[in-house]
């Protein structure tokens, strides 16, 4: 029953986990359009950032426990730790997405939309090697 849970809320969490792509969306648009997103859009961006962050931290949170709970009933091969590296460079990129544009909101600036480009693909980086990893990783050969 509690790996039944667990799972559940991992997977409510890669749901919750998609919303990035909305704020990536809406990111790139403003960045063709040349105009800076507008207070209530940027405010809406740093409310879809935290909800990423929440997510990824759920993920490692109710992964780590479908470890323990699953011990000896899962193969921990190299495509599961592979899994973990990318979903690491999530966690952290998304850390830093997040200190970056509430650092800006504080000082009522734009955050530096180059360093940001960089965290937001070494975040679409890191869901590929996961996603990659845990394709493998489940897969019996
Ligand atoms: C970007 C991050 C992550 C993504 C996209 C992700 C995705 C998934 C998916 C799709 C599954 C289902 C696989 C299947 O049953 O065929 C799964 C299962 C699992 N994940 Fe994650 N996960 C992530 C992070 C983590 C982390 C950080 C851990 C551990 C520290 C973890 C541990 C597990 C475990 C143990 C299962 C296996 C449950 C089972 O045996 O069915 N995951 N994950």
């Amino acid at each position: 029953m509690l790996v039944i849970f667990l799972k559940f809320l991992h997977f409510l969490a890669l749901f919750f986990g998609g919303v990035s792509i909305a704020s990536s969306i809406v990111q790139s648009a403003h960045a063709k359009a040349k105009t800076p997103p507008a207070p209530p859009v940027q405010s809406a961006m740093r409310t879809l950032g935290f909800i990423s962050l929440g997510a990824i931290l759920v993920l490692w949170i109710t992964g780590i426990a479908l470890v323990q709970a699953l011990e000896g009933a899962l193969v921990l091969n190299w495509a599961f730790y592979g899994k973990l590296v990318g979903a690491a460079i999530v966690l952290g990129c998304s850390a830093a997405l997040n200190f970056l544009s509430l650092n800006a909101a504080r000082k009522k600036t734009a955050p530096d939309a180059a360093l940001m480009k960089k965290f937001v693909s070494g975040a679409r980086g890191g869901l590929l090697i996961a996603l990659i990893g845990v394709a493998i990783a489940f897969t019996p050969f």
